[in-house]
């Protein structure tokens, strides 16, 4: 069972790729891959940069890698109480080249942030935005106050309610394709 994991982010030390590489290890017996936005790094997303250099090779890729797995984790950055410029500009390059971006792959969706909303407001938008576009979400998560409940040293959420809510979740997760 493929696990792919990213955060919706390019900064270096997302902690949204620090809790999605927490929530894919989870998963019993799955092989792990995790993404790194800053690899499908393209030009600002417009019809007339589109219209110059066609369909990035890059995008493609992105398609293929979301292709492969059977579980996707994704955790939403937020900016501006909205998606973070690197995530959305990837997924509208991809979309121009195929609508069903996210391929029906079993979705747990998730966000933080250093603040007691825990990015509940990307999440919100990621939740209306991806099940357009092929996002199965099969279930959210958000982790409020990243500092203080997640240690970065060992890479877990620190707060053991949060924890165990995150592992009710994934031992409950419905690996069904079919939304
Ligand atoms: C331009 C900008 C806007 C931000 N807006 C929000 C916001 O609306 N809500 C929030 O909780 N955090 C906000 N933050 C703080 C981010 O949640 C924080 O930088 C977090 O580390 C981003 O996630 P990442 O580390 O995975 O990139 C903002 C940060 C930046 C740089």
């Amino acid at each position: 069972m493929k696990i792919l994991a990213f955060g919706g982010s390019s900064s270096k030390n997302s902690i949204n790729k620090k809790l999605a590489t927490y929530a894919a290890n989870l998963f019993e017996g799955g092989d792990v891959e995790i993404l790194d936005l800053n690899d499908y790094e393209l030009p600002l997303f417009s019809v007339d940069k589109e219209k110059e250099i066609g369909k990035p090779e890059l995008a493609g890729k992105f398609l293929e890698k979301i292709e492969t797995a059977d579980i996707l984790v994704i955790s939403v950055a937020e900016h501006n109480a909205g998606m973070t410029v690197a995530f959305k500009n990837i997924y509208d390059w991809a979309s121009r080249q195929k609508k069903e971006v996210f391929a029906n792959v079993p979705l747990l969706l998730m966000s933080t942030s250093p603040g007691k909303r825990g990015g509940a407001s990307s999440l919100e938008a990621a939740q209306i935005s991806l099940k357009w576009y092929g996002g199965n979400i099969k279930a959210t998560f958000s982790l409020p106050s990243f500092d203080e409940n997640f240690d970065v040293e060992t890479g877990e959420i620190s707060n053991k309610e949060y924890d165990a809510a995150l592992k009710d979740i994934i031992r409950n997760f419905d690996y069904e394709q079919n939304a």
